[in-house]
């Protein structure tokens, strides 16, 4: 009997250079321990997908169709079963970990195995199913897992750090729904009405990446905060930060964290933070309710296939 094909992928943590990076700036990533698995059974008719975390909608369905059509598979006589612990919709990669983890299922179901500039070129195909014009960043992180720098591009310039450390984060997630696309489309009318100003803040961006990157690899934990703290406010004159964002923030400092800003789209959503101690920080902001993760992030890039 054939084993099942199975694709699996990381969820993600930006931890500098969101929104700049739409921009060709760099910016600093990691996969979380937490992992998608798509798994390829028989099933009757169109394709499908069977989540407890993603509904199987038109975007769902345009996502394995395209996969599929990627791979040489017709989009019939199967379904797509995930398991999955990425949070849905709280910007730590769930759609990026979707798609990466499909394509992997189906390429497995095909008897191929994409190289991984293909597999990346295509994983952010299916990733602009659902965010628009994605700068490619998730799926690298779903696809690769450990710590990198990445630059867009086709293909993009991606750097794994080599860290002396694990880096010691809390992630906390805002209660209220917000969409990247809209703080991305929003950005991007502030940066055409005066680009001048928007390209030195995303120069300024690109410079708190330079210095967190050097932190990180250097195990300096106090310094890779002060980054995080410096592009924070940078994000806040962005325009992409938020009236909670900035009291979650200020909260995980006053609770022991050396540095935090907000993560991913922003508009609300979630926070990371750097701290000697994630479990008691994570304790105190979970005592006033929020949901956070603790994760000591990856030492090296590495497949998480
Ligand atoms: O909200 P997320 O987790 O999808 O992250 C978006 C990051 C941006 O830099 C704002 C957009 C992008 O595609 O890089």
């Amino acid at each position: 009997m054939k084993p099942p094909a199975r694709g699996r992928a990381a969820g993600k943590v930006i931890l500098l250079g969101e929104h700049a990076v739409v921009y060709g700036r760099p910016a600093l990533a990691a996969g979380l321990p937490l992992c998608l698995e798509a798994e390829v059974g028989a099933g009757e008719g169109p394709a499908r997908l069977e989540s407890d975390r993603h509904a199987d909608d038109a975007r769902v369905a345009r996502l394995i169709a395209e996969a599929a059509a990627a791979v040489g598979l017709e989009p019939r006589g199967f379904v797509v079963r995930v398991r999955s612990d990425v949070p849905a919709g709280v910007g730590v990669g769930s759609s990026a970990a979707l798609a990466v983890a499909v394509l992997r299922a189906l390429a497995a179901a095909a008897g191929r195995r994409l190289v991984r500039d293909d597999e990346l070129e295509v994983a952010t195909r299916l990733e602009s199913i659902f965010h628009g014009h994605p700068s490619g960043i998730d799926p690298v992180a779903a696809a690769l897992g450990g710590c990198f720098r990445f630059v867009r591009g086709a293909p993009p310039t991606i750097t794994p750090l080599r860290l002396a450390v694990p880096l010691p984060l809390v992630i906390a997630f805002g209660a209220r729904p917000r969409s990247t696309g809209a703080a991305v489309m929003g950005l991007r009318a502030r940066w055409e009405a005066e680009r001048p100003r928007y390209e030195a803040l995303f120069d300024a961006v690109a410079a708190t990446v330079e210095d967190g990157t050097r932190a990180a690899e250097a195990g300096d934990l106090a310094a890779l905060g002060r980054a995080f703290d410096q592009n924070q406010a940078l994000l806040e004159a962005l325009g992409v930060s938020a009236p909670e964002v900035e009291a979650l923030v200020a909260r995980a400092r006053a609770a022991g964290a050396l540095g935090a800003k907000l993560t991913g789209g922003g508009a609300g959503g979630a926070v990371v933070a750097v701290a000697p101690e994630p479990e008691r920080l994570a304790a105190a902001l979970g005592a006033d309710g929020m949901r956070t993760i603790v994760a000591q992030v990856g030492a090296a890039a590495e497949e998480a296939a």
